[in-house]
């Protein structure tokens, strides 16, 4: 068999690193992989407002829409229109295995639905997302999954200041800190945020608190902590679940 380098299957769809994304690495994929019908190299950068990911087709049709299978649920995705990834799987049923019946859960930057939906099988789950195309697909995906969703369409900003919650999930890694204050606002007390962001490899717990102290304005306790994924060689994801005070 011959070795090819790290790649992703959404449903149909093979993702390969633009820089690995040769014919022959896509055709020893399609053959490996019977459920791929599409292999896309990921180009750097990102498209559009939303950061969709820059995808070439390298083999197979060209159709990025697909059906794609997680922790119980499905989700109708669209890898040219709407941002995401696989790779929080496992962060996404953590979250959702920590929800209790009865809370009420605001998922801000919600995109297709992997943490809000299954959250929603548990409790009354509202999910923000500003991109139209990932709510359209959002809200088909409530339906296909049978949860009652209120979906939100707009800026987290004002979700936050329409909605009170006990848990504030925030997966925006980037920028989440610009919208923590306002998310401490919209928490009760002992309700707990996520917050993901992306920090330098070395000493990413303390940068991670340290910029969560300066932009949440509201004391709180860190009750747990974990690295989600690695971001690039000096840079990964953390995510910080804080319990406010
Ligand atoms: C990193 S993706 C996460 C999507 C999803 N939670 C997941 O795990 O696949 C961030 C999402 O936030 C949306 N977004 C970006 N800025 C936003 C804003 N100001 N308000 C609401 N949603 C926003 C993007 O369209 C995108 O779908």
């Amino acid at each position: 068999m011959k070795r090819i380098g790290g790649y992703e299957i959404v449903g149909s769809i093979a993702v390969v690193d633009g820089k690995k994304g040769s014919r022959a690495v896509a055709e020893e994929i399609l053959r490996r992989h019977k459920q791929v019908r599409s292999v896309y190299a990921k180009e750097e950068g990102r498209v559009g407002e939303f950061r969709v990911m820059n995808l070439r087709l390298i083999a197979g049709e060209d159709n990025a829409f697909t059906l794609y299978k997680e922790n119980g649920c499905r989700y109708y995705v669209d890898l040219k229109k709407v941002y995401f990834s696989p790779r929080l799987a496992h962060e996404r049923a953590r979250v959702a295995a920590d929800v209790k019946a009865g809370e009420r859960v605001l998922v801000l930057f919600a995109g297709v639905g992997p943490f809000a939906i299954p959250i929603a099988k548990k409790t009354r789950t509202i999910a923000n997302e500003l991109n139209p195309e990932a709510v359209n697909l959002l809200k088909k995906n409530a339906l296909l999954n049978k949860v009652d969703l209120e979906v939100h369409e707009g800026d987290a900003k004002d979700a936050l200041k329409r909605y009170k919650a006990d848990r504030i999930i925030m997966p925006l890694p980037h920028s989440a800190h610009l919208f923590l204050a306002d998310a401490f606002k919209a928490l009760d007390v002992g309700g707990i945020i996520h917050f993901y962001t992306i920090v330098e490899r070395d000493n990413g717990l303390e940068e991670a608190l340290e910029k969560a102290k300066i932009y949440a304005h509201c004391p709180f306790t860190l009750k747990n902590w974990r690295v989600v994924n690695n971001y690039s060689p000096a840079k990964i994801q953390i995510v910080l679940d804080l319990e406010k005070d």
